[in-house]
C-alpha cells in the first residue's frame, strides 16, 4: 500500500513556502476548496479530445464521468488534453504522429503532479499511443476507450465505418452506384459518436487494452453512446483511485503473459493487422520480449470466433449485444487460450474476470468447436528474400485462392503513381498480376500509411475480379479487407529488397509455407542493389526530420529508436 504521504503529487501540493504556495495558489484559481491538496491522490485523466478527431470528440462527456469516480473514491481528479489524432483528417498519416502523442503524453504526466492516470482514447493511434506513454512513465493507469459508433444504416442494411467505403469506392469504378448515391451513403455511415463500428483498428486496439487488463471488463464494446460507457467510466475513476493506493502498474499488469493474451484474443476476433505494430511499439517500452514471430506462433491454435467486418458480417454494436469480449475471453480460457493469471486493472487475474461472462448470440460470438474460422486462419508472419525482416498478411480478409500465387509483378513507387494509370483500359494487367507499390513505409511516405490495398485496376473491376494479389511496405486499415501483403520489412527507402523489384518479375506467395519469394537470383539483385539510389529526405526540419532519422522499420514496432524503454515517474527539479 502507498502512503498518502509517499505520493508524487506531495511534492507539489505539500511543500512549504513559496514553492507550495505557488503550486496550490493557481490551482485554486479554478474553484477547488483546500480540501483538494490534503494528500489524497490525484489523478490526470488524459484526453485525446479534438474536434479534429471526430472519433474521440465525445470524450469530454467521458471525463466526466471519470471525475465523478474518482471524487468517489477519494481522490482529485485533473483533466488534460494529448494530442488527438483523427485517422480520417491527419496528413500524410495519423500514424507519423502516434510516437509524438506517446512522447507528448509521457512527459505530461511525468512533468506534472500526477499519481496516477485514466487514458481517454478513441480512434486508432490514440489507444497505442496513451498506452506507450503510461508504458514509459508506469504510474497506474486505467485506459477508457471512446467506444463505437451504433451500426451504420443505408438501404435496409448495416455498413460498416471503413469497410463500406473501400466497398462503395468500387462500385463507384465499376458504375454500380453513383455520386449522389455516395455522398447520401456518407450520412449513414457515421451516425453517432464513437469509433469505427467495424472491427478496425480502433476497436481492435480498445480490445487489446482490455486483453492486456489496462481497462475494464466490456470497455471495449460498448457503443460510445450507450449510458453503460458512462458507468464503465465512472468506476475507472474509482478503480484508478485504488491502484494508486496498491501501487499496481502497468509493468505489473502488462507483461509478457498478457502480450500473450493480446494476441490470442487478436487473432480470435478477427482483429486489425494494425495491432501487430502497436503491440510489438508498447512491449517495446516495458521491455517485454516480443518479436514478430509471436504473433504468427501464438496465433496459429486460435480460432477466428467473432464473425465482425471486415472479414465477417456483424458490427461492434451486436459484438457489443452478443456478450462482447469477456464472452470471447471466456471461450479462449476454456480451450486453455487464455493465461487466465494474468492481473487486470480490477487487481484479479483475467481468468476470473470473464469466467462467468454469457454469449447471447452464438451467430456472432461463434465457440472453439464450431468456430466462425478454424485455427491458422489469422494475421500470418511472412519470410522470404523480397521481406526479410517479415511481412504480414491477414488471412481472414484474403480471398483463399489467393494464398498460394504466382505472379508476375506490376511496380509503383507510389499509390499516386499507381493510381495514375489504374483507370487505363490498356493498362498491361490481369487478375494474376501481382500490384507492389513501394515506399510506403516509415521512412518512405512518411508515417506508413494505410494505402496498400489499393483499389484494383478499372478494367478488372469492370470484368467482376474482386481481389488480386498486392504487395507493400504500408499499412493497411483493419476496416480494409484483400490479399495484401503488408509491413513489408525492411522497407524500399531504408534499401530493403522491395525496391529491387522490376515489372514482370515473378513473386510466389505461399502462406501456408510463410513465404513471400522474389524469383530474381542473388547475383541479379546485387547488381540491382549496387545501382539503387535512396531516396532525398522528406524533410530538413522539424518533426518528419526527427521522425525519418530515428523510427524503427514496422518488424520493431515503428517507434523511434530513442523512444524504446521506460524513463519510470520520479519527480523532476523544481521549476522556481
Ligand atoms: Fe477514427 Fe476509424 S477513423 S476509428
Amino acid at each position: 500500500m502507498t502512503a498518502n504521504s509517499e505520493l508524487r503529487s506531495r511534492q507539489w501540493f505539500g511543500a512549504t513556502g513559496r514553492t507550495g504556495m505557488a503550486h496550490r495558489s493557481w490551482m485554486r484559481s479554478q474553484g477547488f476548496t483546500p480540501e483538494v491538496f490534503d494528500g489524497r491522490p490525484v489523478i490526470g485523466i488524459a484526453t485525446t479530445w479534438s474536434e479534429l478527431a471526430p472519433c474521440n470528440v465525445h470524450l469530454h462527456r467521458v471525463a466526466e464521468s471519470v471525475k465523478r469516480g474518482v471524487w468517489q473514491a477519494g481522490g482529485f481528479p485533473l483533466e488534460f488534453p494529448a494530442m488527438a489524432l483523427g485517422e480520417t483528417l491527419l496528413r500524410p498519416t495519423a500514424m507519423l504522429y502516434r510516437n509524438l502523442l506517446a512522447m507528448e503524453a509521457e512527459e505530461l504526466m511525468r512533468a506534472n503532479p500526477l499519481d496516477g492516470v485514466v487514458l481517454l482514447s478513441g480512434c486508432d493511434k490514440t489507444t497505442p499511443g496513451l498506452l506507450m506513454a503510461a508504458a514509459s512513465v508506469d504510474l497506474p493507469a486505467v485506459m477508457v476507450t471512446g467506444g463505437p459508433m451504433l451500426n451504420g444504416k443505408y438501404q435496409g442494411t448495416d455498413v460498416g465505418s471503413g469497410t463500406a467505403v473501400w466497398r462503395f469506392e468500387e462500385d463507384l469504378i465499376a458504375g454500380r452506384m453513383t455520386q449522389e448515391e455516395c455522398a447520401f451513403a456518407e450520412g449513414c455511415m457515421a451516425r453517432s459518436n464513437g469509433h469505427c463500428m467495424t472491427m478496425g483498428t480502433a476497436s481492435t486496439m480498445a480490445s487489446m487494452a482490455e486483453a492486456l487488463g489496462m481497462q475494464l471488463p466490456y470497455s471495449a464494446t460498448w457503443p460510445a453512446v450507450d449510458a453503460r460507457r458512462y458507468e464503465t467510466a465512472q468506476r475507472a475513476g474509482q478503480v484508478v483511485v485504488d491502484l494508486v493506493r496498491r501501487d499496481l502498474r502497468p509493468s505489473a499488469i502488462m507483461t509478457r503473459a498478457a502480450f500473450e493474451n493480446a494476441i490470442r484474443v487478436n487473432a480470435a476476433i478477427g482483429g486489425s493487422t494494425n495491432a501487430v505494430i502497436h503491440l510489438l511499439a508498447i512491449a517495446g517500452r516495458l521491455g517485454v520480449p516480443l518479436t514478430l514471430d509471436d504473433f504468427d506462433v501464438l496465433a496459429r491454435d486460435v480460432p477466428t470466433l467473432v464473425n465482425l467486418q471486415p472479414s465477417g458480417q456483424y458490427l461492434m454494436e451486436d459484438f457489443c449485444y452478443a456478450g462482447g469480449l469477456p464472452a470471447v475471453m471466456r471461450e479462449l480460457a476454456e480451450n486453455g487460450l487464455l493465461n487466465s493469471g494474468a492481473v487486470t486493472v480490477t487487481g484479479s487475474g483475467i481468468g476470473g474476470c470473464v469466467a462467468d461472462a454469457p454469449c447471447w448470440n452464438r451467430e456472432v460470438i461463434k465457440t472453439a468447436a464450431e468456430p466462425f474460422q478454424p485455427a491458422g486462419t489469422g494475421t500470418a508472419v511472412l519470410r522470404g528474400n523480397l521481406a526479410p525482416g517479415g511481412a504480414v498478411i491477414k488471412q481472414s480478409a484474403s480471398s483463399p485462392h489467393l494464398l498460394k500465387h504466382r505472379g508476375r509483378a506490376l511496380v509503383f513507387d507510389s499509390p499516386a503513381e499507381y493510381y495514375a494509370v489504374s483507370n487505363d483500359p490498356d493498362l498491361d494487367v490481369d487478375e494474376d498480376t501481382v500490384l507492389v507499390i513501394r515506399y510506403c513505409g516509415p521512412r518512405g511516405y512518411p508515417g506508413m500509411p494505410e494505402v496498400s490495398n489499393v483499389a484494383l485496376p478499372r478494367k478488372l473491376l469492370l470484368r467482376g475480379v474482386r481481389d488480386m494479389v498486392r504487395i507493400c511496405d504500408g499499412r493497411m486499415s483493419g476496416t480494409a479487407y484483400g490479399t495484401v501483403v503488408l509491413h513489408v520489412s525492411p522497407e524500399a527507402a531504408a534499401g530493403g529488397p522491395l525496391a529491387l523489384v522490376r515489372t514482370g518479375d515473378w513473386i510466389t506467395l505461399d502462406v501456408p509455407a510463410r513465404a513471400l519469394t522474389l524469383e530474381v537470383s542473388d547475383e541479379e539483385l546485387a547488381g540491382r542493389r549496387a545501382r539503387w539510389q535512396a531516396p532525398a529526405p522528406h524533410a530538413s526540419r522539424g518533426w518528419t526530420r526527427l521522425y525519418t532519422e530515428h523510427v524503427l522499420q514496422a518488424d520493431e514496432g515503428a517507434d523511434l529508436d530513442f523512444l524504446v524503454g521506460a524513463s519510470g515517474h520520479e519527480v523532476p527539479r523544481e521549476s522556481h
